[in-house]
């Protein structure tokens, strides 16, 4: 486990980081989240959250990293249509994202697609947890970039080469008869998701398979538009260090 997070931390490219990241000290950014976890989602999941991105900022600490990446993309990209749908960049939590892919029994050729890749961190945990193929789709050229610098260097250190980045916006993309595994970081609005779920349909009644979907969310409406378009039924939600995942499967 230390070998992967070692990794991702050396991966990370701090000038880019602190050219993106909003302004203000780690402890600074580190209040400011705990503060918006607390008000958005409750005190104990705040706390668990909380005493998540501390674990995770020591980690990036102690290799004189800059670990707070929370970035709003209003700061960052200026022209992006459905800017205003994107919610905020911010990582997959490493070790609640290994336990969300130890609790579920994977198709035998699975094919890991990051809706909203950001820096890549979901693509690199995805390819350590033995994925056959990783997919990552990101819309903003900043993060794109981060994101191939990322992938490349954990390729000429590990060697594993499974991943495909596109550098698109997500509504561009054509679901492919192997994609069976889709993956959304609470990356955009319901709107946006709606569109997506609609490609996953088409290529679902296309192409009949198993596939699975999580979606990570810490509030959430009492309608789910995952369950509403009749194909998905949630199989579980999954909570680690307040990091919520539902996770949900078609199968034919
Ligand atoms: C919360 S971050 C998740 C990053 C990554 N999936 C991870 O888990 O580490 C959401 C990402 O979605 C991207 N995004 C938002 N709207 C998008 C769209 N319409 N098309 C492509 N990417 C989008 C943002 O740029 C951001 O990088």
């Amino acid at each position: 486990m230390s070998k992967i997070i070692k990794q991702i931390v050396d991966s990370e490219d701090k000038k880019q980081i602190a050219k993106n990241t909003d302004s203000g000290s780690d402890f600074k950014k580190m209040f400011k989240t705990f503060f918006y976890y607390v008000h958005h989602r409750g005190f104990y999941s705040g706390i668990a959250l909380a005493f998540n991105s501390f674990r995770e900022w020591l980690w990036f600490v102690s290799h004189r990293k800059s670990s707070i990446n929370i970035m709003k993309l209003n700061a960052i990209e200026k022209d992006l249509e459905n800017k205003s749908h994107s919610t905020f960049y911010v990582p997959t939590p490493i070790i609640p994202f290994f336990k969300l892919i130890k609790n579920i029994r994977l198709p035998e050729h699975p094919v890991f697609v990051d809706y909203g890749a950001g820096k890549g961190r979901a693509m690199i945990l995805a390819a350590e947890c033995g994925f056959y193929k990783v997919k990552g789709l990101e819309f903003s050229p900043s993060l794109y970039q981060l994101a191939q610098k990322n992938i490349q260097m954990y390729i000429e250190k590990t060697g594993k080469n499974c991943f495909e980045l596109i550098h698109t916006d997500v509504l561009n993309y054509e679901v492919k008869k192997e994609d069976n595994f889709f993956y959304f970081f609470h990356p955009f609005s319901e709107h946006i998701l709606t569109q997506c779920l609609k490609n996953i349909y088409l290529s679902l009644q296309n192409n009949p398979r198993q596939v699975f979907l999580v979606y990570q969310i810490n509030y959430k409406d009492s309608t789910d538009p995952i369950t509403t378009g009749g194909f998905f039924k949630l199989l579980k939600t999954f909570i680690s260090f307040g990091t919520r995942f539902y996770i949900y499967e078609y199968s034919p």
